[in-house]
């Protein structure tokens, strides 16, 4: 597939997608220079900045490099005195442009130091992670987390362009990738049917494709909501339950790993409810274990699991909203905001690993 280049329009901008191999060695930095930026901070972490960071910083004018320790806790505010602080004393000011290096944790960070720092200056996206390059990375969606809980505190910040060097995924863990195809699964299921049939089996030849178009879903459905008022939410499809095991194992199971689940979940809710004819949850279950998802738990009951659920933020005053699927031949993406915990639990009960 030819180099994809993808374009996102919302009511303030409209900024490019590039998808591209190479793209953090020419497209980005040529980019930079057009726009005529004279200064570059690549905002990146300790494991990304000696496998990418120094050499993109070479290629940029002004290029400097701000590191943070990995990890998702390491997205708070002790990061962002960091990042300020380093800013400063390397002399940033308004025009100085960010590039925001590194999977979700780099780009939500970067982002949000681009939306307060000085009031707000420019940034690019240059995911590396697959999770980054098909959801983070795009939409606008800024922040870091506090003690009491992931993604509360942040902001809506555009970045000017979003350039993801699909080579650079081949430094990605395994497990990452494999995280990352899980948000893909879910793209496919909420906007682009026929995508499922790359992962049956496994085309991992086709990834560059597979990236594009789970971009260009997220795409769509940020171009029409913004501000997620409505339709944004079909990308949660999965997520209430996901968000559920992650926390509830004390983030054991990884973000992807949850979506995996949760995806099998939500189709099994959506049988139960007979919104969809029966064995979409096991088609399903094969695609998602075929890519080495996990789709059974152990180690925690279904009633644990739904009391994480109901200290998910997405929850509007205490009523389970969840993301099914509706539908006989093509399914399409449904808020459901009358699940019970009785529906809830016979649910979990069935994909306990010993069920
Ligand atoms: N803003 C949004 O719309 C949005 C959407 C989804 C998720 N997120 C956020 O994204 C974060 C999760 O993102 P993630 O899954 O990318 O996690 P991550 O940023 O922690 O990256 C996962 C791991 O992979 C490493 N890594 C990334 N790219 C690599 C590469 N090319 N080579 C080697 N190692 C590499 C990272 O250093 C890290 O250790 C969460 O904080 C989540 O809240 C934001
Ligand atoms: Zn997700």
């Amino acid at each position: 597939m030819a180099p994809a280049q993808l374009i996102v329009e919302s009511a303030e901008s409209a900024y490019p997608v590039i998808i591209q191999p190479g793209a953090l060695i020419d497209a980005l930095p040529r980019f930079v220079i057009e726009r005529g930026f004279k200064q570059t901070a690549v905002i990146t972490n300790t494991t990304l900045a000696p496998l990418y960071g120094q050499a993109l910083a070479a290629r940029l004018p002004g290029g400097f490099v701000i590191t943070v320790p990995d990890g998702e806790q390491y997205k708070n505010l002790d990061s962002m005195q960091r990042i300020y602080t380093r800013l400063l004393e390397g002399g940033a000011d308004r025009g100085t442009l960010i590039v925001a290096l590194g999977g979700g944790v780099i780009g939500d960070m970067a982002g949000f130091a681009a939306a307060t720092f000085m009031r707000g200056i420019a940034f690019v996206q240059a995911p590396t992670s697959l999770l980054a390059m098909v959801d983070a990375s795009i939409g606008g969606k800024v922040g870091i987390d506090l003690p009491q809980g992931k993604n509360l505190v942040g902001a809506f910040k555009d970045p000017l362009g979003v350039f993801a060097d699909t080579i650079t995924l081949q430094t990605l863990p395994p497990v990452e990738l494999r995280c990352g195809l899980a948000e893909a699964v879910k793209s496919a299921l909420v906007g682009d049917p026929a995508l499922l049939d790359v992962f049956c089996p496994y085309q991992p030849d086709r990834l560059e494709e597979i990236i594009a178009r789970s971009a260009a879903v997220k795409i769509k459905l940020v171009e029409i909501d913004r501000l997620e008022k409505g339709p944004r939410a079909y990308l949660n499809l999965g997520h209430t339950f996901g968000h559920a095991i992650e926390q509830a194992s004390g983030y054991a199971w990884k973000h992807g790993e949850g979506v995996a689940l949760g995806l099998v979940a939500a189709a099994r809710l959506s049988e139960q409810r007979e919104l969809c004819p029966p064995g979409v949850a096991e088609s399903l279950e094969q695609i998602l274990s075929g890519l080495g998802l996990p789709v059974r738990y152990d180690h925690l009951s279904p009633a644990d699991l739904w009391d994480a659920m109901r200290h998910d933020k997405k929850w509007q005053e205490g009523t389970a909203r969840f993301v099914l699927l509706s539908g006989e031949d093509t399914l399409v993406p449904v808020v459901v905001s009358d699940v019970t915990r009785a529906e809830v639990l016979a649910v979990l009960e069935g994909l306990r690993e010993d069920a």
